[in-house]
């Protein structure tokens, strides 16, 4: 059977420590226990959405180091089909993660083969992405990637949802296929020179709508989100929870999401569920294990 979610993105090994506060330049910390743990934006959101018991896919790719097998069988156990994940010479992409004691996180990633996910590979991956109700992108792997990716989904009639992560410069055309356009306060001030982070989140989904996507969402963090169409805008409160480790929480709302639309959900309806997932997601350390299962109970 096609695919409720099919996301084309990337997969990383996280290498997360533990630290009371963060060294500046020349400055030597300890911390805790290194953690190798299984993320990437695109397996995060991929595993997210198959724990909740969507039929999912992924396009990506690991390196041929010993990284590669770890998120390989992540993927695999979350009942992801990994017949599009393909294997790069060289390193899997690394994100080196510091969690502080707020569970507040800091992100390097070195992308590996992540790099090296091409228009080619999305070509190779057309049936799979055009038989996906939902098409889910991020900013992990190469821009032309991406938007081939879009496109190949769009003319499909399938919807595309592109989480704008890590913020980057995207063309106009992109903007255009999403529907939603899911970004956080900071992910939307970057597209909005004009605007500051802090502005009101309906004026930003406002100014977002007219950069061309049919539909807005704005995270916000421990308020939850604020979905937004051109015939207006709905904030959606989140769960209040103490939040342990905030990794890949964003990632997980989007899968929740993306899962929902596919299953016929409206976009506010999609977004109550979805700040619930990733409400639970904060609950626990990491990213992919900290993600919550289908009959789970979730925050409220
Ligand atoms: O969004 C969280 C993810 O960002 C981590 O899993 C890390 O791999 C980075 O990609
Ligand atoms: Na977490």
């Amino acid at each position: 059977m096609a695919h409720e979610v099919v996301v084309v993105g990337s997969v990383n090994a996280d290498l997360v420590v533990r630290v009371d506060r963060r060294p500046g330049p020349g400055e030597t910390v300890l911390g805790s226990d290194l953690a190798t743990l299984p993320g990437g934006k695109g397996a995060n959101q991929a595993v997210a959405a198959g724990r909740l018991g969507g039929r999912v896919g992924i396009v990506a790719r690991t390196g041929d180091d010993g990284h590669g097998a770890l998120l390989r069988d992540a993927l695999g156990a979350a009942g992801v089909d990994v017949s599009r994940l393909l294997v790069a010479e060289g390193p899997s992409g690394v994100a080196l993660i510091t969690v502080g004691p707020d569970g507040d996180n800091s992100i390097i990633v070195s992308p590996g083969a992540n790099a090296r996910l091409t228009e080619q590979d999305v070509a190779a991956a057309r049936e799979v992405i055009e038989g996906a109700a939902v098409v889910s992108l991020q900013l992990e792997i190469p821009l032309p990637t991406v938007v081939r990716a879009a496109r190949t989904a769009a003319d499909a009639g399938a919807r595309v949802v592109l989480n704008l992560s890590p913020a980057a410069p995207v063309p106009p055309e992109l903007l255009a296929l999403c529907d939603p356009l899911v970004v956080n306060e900071h992910e939307a001030a970057f597209l909005l020179p004009d605007h500051a982070a802090s502005d009101d989140p309906a004026a930003l989904a406002a100014a977002l709508l007219e950069l061309g996507p049919t539909s807005v969402v704005i995270t916000l963090g421990a308020d939850g989100a604020l979905v937004a169409t051109r015939d207006g805008a709905r904030s959606v409160p989140s769960p209040k929870v103490e939040p342990v480790d905030t990794t890949g929480a964003g990632d997980a709302f989007t899968a929740a999401l993306c899962l929902r639309l596919a299953r016929g959900d409206g976009l506010e309806a999609a977004a109550r569920f979805a700040v619930r997932v990733g409400a639970a997601a904060v609950l626990g350390e990491g990213a992919q294990s900290s993600y919550p299962a289908e009959g789970d109970d979730l925050p409220s």
